[in-house]
């Protein structure tokens, strides 16, 4: 083989790589915030005071959502935009930074809670803007209505 011929061989599977990575990252993305919504349902009956309060599964839901948002913004590649059913609103792309900066205050916002709540009363005190503020906050802004 050629030197060229090796090189557009390699050239092409590089561009095979990152096709398939991309559609793989919607669906990463949706299992990211798969598991922000379980680790969110774990602590709702807590919340509406129809499960007793547990420390140990709050500390856990928040370093879950901390966790998270460090894979989560990798997930969003310039071809990743559309397909596997995806409500991520194009606005992500155009302001990437803004995108960042959300997912960044969800960030600091669960590990100010992790220190924060320390019983029930804080934990009912802090608990609804964090979620409120973020995960509200955030689809409201960066999501497609339509989609959810
Ligand atoms: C920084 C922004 C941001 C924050 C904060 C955020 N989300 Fe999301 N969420 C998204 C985006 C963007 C999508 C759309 C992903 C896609 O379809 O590509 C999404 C999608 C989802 C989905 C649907 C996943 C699927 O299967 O399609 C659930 C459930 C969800 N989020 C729950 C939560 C919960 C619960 C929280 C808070 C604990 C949260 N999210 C916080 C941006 C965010």
């Amino acid at each position: 083989m050629k030197l060229h011929h090796v090189v557009l061989v390699l050239s092409l599977s590089v561009v095979a790589t990152i096709a398939v990575a991309s559609t793989a990252a919607i669906g990463e993305r949706q299992q990211v915030m798969k598991s922000n919504g379980a680790a969110t349902k774990s602590i709702m009956g807590m919340l509406k005071g129809e499960a007793p309060f547990d420390l140990p599964t709050v500390q856990k839901a928040l370093a879950t959502y901390q966790e998270n948002t460090t894979k989560f913004v990798t997930l969003f590649p310039e071809d990743s935009k559309t397909g596997e059913k995806t409500s991520a609103s194009p606005k992500i792309w155009e302001d990437m930074a803004g995108f960042l900066a959300a997912n960044e205050k969800f960030k600091a916002d669960a590990k100010a809670a992790s220190i924060a709540i320390v019983d029930e009363a804080s934990f009912k005190s802090t608990m609804p803007n964090v979620v409120k503020n973020n995960c509200g906050s955030c689809h409201e802004a960066w999501r497609i209505k339509d989609a959810q």
